[in-house]
């Protein structure tokens, strides 16, 4: 199935994880692949370049950009080299986020700082800059949420800006609709990737969750996808949660364990 074939998808912080599952769907689907990541060498440089010699593999083109969405002037370049290279955007996939694990009153200033204009600032900078482009071709804006930003998590004060992240994607696809351009997030559960390593030290009884419940990142791309086809025309400023029910079933009481995983 080639439904996006000659679109051209921008995904930011794919290099690795969940980013990454998105950047080969979408080219699975035809789509050509801008492939996004902040660290300049490193292990994400050179997951990035394997990532784009897959992708050229396959039927699609890509184009790998080194960019720190944090900062305005990395932004411009990136939209700069995408118009040049790829000549247009039809998918703005806004996957990037860093964060400290911490409780929020021990952030210090720089953390905070950090917290924000990586997670809310920069984004925004991304939605700026892929107008001029997405609004020629009834373009696309899907943005990565998480549950932190409806549920309390220990020590993730990420989801704070996931909440702001996600009010910003009610609020723009008001005011973009008039440009032919759909905004909306998909809110995923637990992944097991590189950040869970992370999370896993702060929050102490996530491994007695079932691996049921655990969400694999082809599930988060394959829901970007489905907003970014035709088959979702009918949705905007709408999150969607993908997390195998894991919030559906949080209101159990403690000691009902057993009726957690779906389908016992
Ligand atoms: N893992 C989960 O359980 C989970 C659940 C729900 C939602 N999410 C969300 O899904 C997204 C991806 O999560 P993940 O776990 O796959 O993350 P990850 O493994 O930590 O990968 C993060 C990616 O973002 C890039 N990145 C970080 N800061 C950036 C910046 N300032 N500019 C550009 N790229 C930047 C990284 O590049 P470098 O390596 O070069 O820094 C890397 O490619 C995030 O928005 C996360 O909040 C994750």
């Amino acid at each position: 199935m080639q439904l996006m074939k000659d679109k051209v998808a921008l995904v930011t912080g794919s290099s690795r994880g969940i980013g990454r599952a998105i950047a080969r769907a979408f080219a699975l689907a035809g789509a050509h692949i801008v492939v996004n990541h902040r660290r300049t060498g490193g292990s994400s440089h050179a997951q990035a370049e394997e990532l784009c010699r897959e992708i050229e593999r396959g039927a699609s083109r890509s184009l790998m950009v080194q960019a720190d969405i944090a900062q305005k002037d990395s932004v411009t370049g990136l939209f700069s080299e995408i118009k040049a290279k790829m000549g247009r955007l039809d998918y703005l996939i806004l996957n990037a986020a860093k964060a400290p694990f911490k409780p929020i009153e021990k952030l210090f200033e720089r953390e905070l700082r950090q917290l924000v204009e990586t997670n809310y600032i920069g984004n925004i900078f991304c939605i700026q800059a892929a107008l001029p482009m997405l609004e020629k071709r009834g373009g696309k804006i899907v943005f990565i949420s998480s549950l932190g930003s409806r549920f309390y998590n220990p020590s993730y004060p990420l989801g704070s800006m996931k909440a702001a992240m996600e009010s910003v994607v009610r609020d723009c696809a008001e005011s973009l609709r008039g440009k032919n351009i759909s905004v909306n997030a998909v809110c995923g559960g637990i992944v097991k990737t590189d950040s869970f390593k992370i999370l896993r030290q702060y929050w102490d009884n996530i491994d007695m969750l079932p691996d049921e419940l655990f969400v694999e990142p082809e599930e988060i791309a394959e829901a970007a996808l489905f907003l970014c086809s035709e088959a979702a025309r009918g949705i905007t400023g709408q999150t969607l949660v993908v997390d195998r029910g894991l919030s559906n079933a949080l209101y159990r009481m403690p000691g009902k364990q057993e009726n957690v995983i779906p389908g016992e």
